[in-house]
């Protein structure tokens, strides 16, 4: 066991934890320094009110912020061993990190820490060549890497069972006005460190768009450039919804990111489905599983893109207090 981190190596390890996906880039995160271990915590500030009632965004923002942080240790030489929730009475600490035995990265460890600059949220329409088995399958076990499951939406019929669920889902959101103020409060048509820049919001929706679009973008649509008819939809699941089992959850999803960038595909997330209730169940009942669904994804072959903006690692770092 070493002594404790650094400062040097967690600002190290907290520029690659920023990279990580986010409810409306909203970055609810917080990272410290105490008593030699990191402590990763949810920004209650930064939490969607009308978006995100429950805190699970920033659940499974912060897990998979968490993620980043991890890999970012373990090639660093530095892994560490990892408690979630580590102090029951203050549940927005999500993870405590302390350092583990040195030892050299996997190379699984160094591919996926290679993809965290490339990965980015993918909103515009795929291109139809279907994903090969070998990668479905190393998405699975990214997923069962980190304790969750992965379910793939197979099949027209499934595929249109699960649009169904997912615009029934976007209809209800879309009928309350503080969540539609919310989104447009976060798309941002100048630079910006946090939010949905406008170019990466994906094209505007159409009447035969099968799955639903949160609505960010409003870029002009090329001519006959319409989303892919058949997209491989999975679904991310937890075996249930605890906090625990959210930031998992996060963590699960980071990877399983981070293995589709590596291996070359895009993705774009698709949340309202999960933050509908019904919808969710709906979803699961569908699914024939145990546990609960906690994100879902739509994956293919996509169009380069560029990553977004985040925050400095000194607007996330919260300077511990010296004792006494
Ligand atoms: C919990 C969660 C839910 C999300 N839901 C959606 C969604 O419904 N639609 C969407 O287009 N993007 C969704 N995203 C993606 C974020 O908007 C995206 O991660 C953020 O804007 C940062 O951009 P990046 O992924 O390109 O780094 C979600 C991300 C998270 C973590």
């Amino acid at each position: 066991m070493g002594t404790g981190y650094t400062e040097a190596q967690l600002r190290a390890a907290v520029a690659d934890a920023v990279r990580a996906p986010s409810l409306h880039n909203t970055q609810p995160w917080r990272f410290r320094l105490r008593d030699g271990g990191i402590e990763v915590s949810v920004d209650p500030t930064r939490r969607l009110p009308a978006t995100d009632p429950s805190g699970w965004g920033t659940r499974i923002s912060g897990g998979a912020a968490l993620f980043n942080l991890r890999l970012s240790l373990a090639v660093a030489g530095t892994p560490a061993t990892v408690r979630l929730r580590p102090y029951p009475a203050d549940p927005d600490v999500l993870a405590r990190l302390v350092p583990d035995l040195p030892r050299r990265p996997t190379p699984t460890e160094q591919s996926l820490y290679a993809a965290i600059g490339r990965r980015f949220s993918n909103r515009a329409p795929f291109w139809p060549d279907p994903v090969p088995a070998d990668a479905r399958w190393r998405l699975g076990e990214a997923a069962r890497a980190e304790q969750c499951w992965l379910e793939l939406v197979i099949g027209v019929s499934a595929v249109n069972a699960f649009a169904e669920v997912a615009r029934s889902a976007h209809r209800v959101l879309e009928r309350d006005p503080a969540y539609r103020a919310e989104r447009a409060d976060w798309v941002r048509t100048e630079p910006a460190p946090d939010g949905v820049p406008a170019r990466a919001g994906g094209p505007q929706t159409e009447p035969q768009d099968l799955l639903p679009s949160r609505g960010f973008g409003g870029l002009d649509r090329a001519p006959g450039r319409d989303f892919e008819p058949e997209p491989l939809v999975a679904v991310l699941g937890a075996a249930g919804n605890t906090v625990v089992d959210q930031v998992l959850a996060g963590q699960a999803l980071q990877r399983v990111l981070l293995t589709a960038t590596d291996a070359g595909l895009a993705v774009s997330l698709l949340s309202q489905p999960i933050e509908v209730s019904g919808a969710r169940e709906a979803l699961r009942l569908s699914l024939g599983r145990f546990g609960t669904p906690q994100m879902v994804m739509r994956i293919g072959y996509g169009q380069p893109g560029v990553a977004t903006p985040r925050r400095s690692v000194d607007e996330v770092l919260d300077v511990a207090v010296a004792p006494g």
